[in-house]
């Protein structure tokens, strides 16, 4: 486990957003997952500004995002799909066929799990995976649990998630309760993860997580164990990992 700092949210955005960009230069058929969230949407913003400049190029590069609400259409403006179309992939050259994202509305959900389990197969996997984290440490949509799924199932959303997203949402009956995500065995079966984190209100999360213990009441905690994981933090959680002992001494702030 590698941790870097960054001074602030841009920093973070721009550290991420070279880490991909070298991933693609070095693979231009590089495989993605990919995720949503507020977190992410600078390190889209810093992509499209590279693909612009014709620093990259994502013609051969194939995406898998982490989840997608259930009941949602890809057109509903609160659904993943959209967001990735109006964050990221309508500003870049991504082909459709290329960008995977589960199907909302899949009438079986059992075929659609499994289905997406084998397009991330059939590409050859994951070859860089990138993570937010929830407030009480899912990724994806893989909620603190008894036990965890290892890959892409229907999940019930918890009130904590629930309540965090409803002001995305109109009305609170709006807020989905369930979702499709991708498993723990998914995202640990990428070559690479980076999982980013910014602002104090995620510190306390961090710190949980990367304390040396796993737990499926932690999600992220299994992240540790997985064979190339980067975290990028800003200064404040930084301090913070300081300040409580998680970290025996100050990284150097990019
Ligand atoms: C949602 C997504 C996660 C994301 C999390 C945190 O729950 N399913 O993938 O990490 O939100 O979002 P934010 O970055 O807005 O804190």
């Amino acid at each position: 486990m590698k941790i870097l700092v960054g001074k602030n949210y841009d920093r973070v955005s721009e550290m991420t957003a070279n880490i991909i960009a070298t991933k693609v230069k070095e693979k231009p058929d590089a495989v993605l997952g990919l995720a949503t969230g507020g977190t992410p949407k600078g390190v889209y913003k810093r992509l499209i500004a590279m693909y612009n400049d014709k620093k990259i190029d994502f013609s051969k590069v194939k995406t898998f995002n982490l989840d997608e609400y259930y009941g949602l259409s890809s057109n509903h403006p609160q659904s993943y799909a959209y967001y990735m179309k109006t964050n990221f992939f309508d500003y870049i050259n991504i082909k459709e066929e290329n960008a995977h994202i589960p199907d909302g509305l899949a009438q079986d959900i059992d075929e659609e799990c499994h289905r997406y389990e084998q397009a991330i197969k059939d590409c050859g996997g994951i070859d860089l995976q990138l993570l937010g984290i929830g407030h009480n440490g899912h990724i994806g949509f893989n909620e603190p649990d008894d036990a965890l799924h290892t890959s892409t199932h229907l999940v019930n959303l918890h009130e904590k998630t629930i309540s965090a997203n409803s002001r995305f949402f109109g009305k609170d009956e709006e807020v989905p309760r369930q979702a499709i995500t991708m498993g723990i065995g998914s995202i640990f079966g990428a070559d690479e993860i980076v999982l980013i984190a910014s602002g104090e209100d995620k510190a306390e999360i961090i710190a949980k997580m990367i304390n040396g213990q796993l737990s499926s009441k932690l999600p992220a905690s299994m992240l540790q164990i997985h064979k190339s994981l980067t975290i990028i933090i800003d200064e404040p959680i930084q301090k913070h990992l300081y300040a409580e002992g998680v970290l025996k001494e100050q990284l150097k702030v990019v």
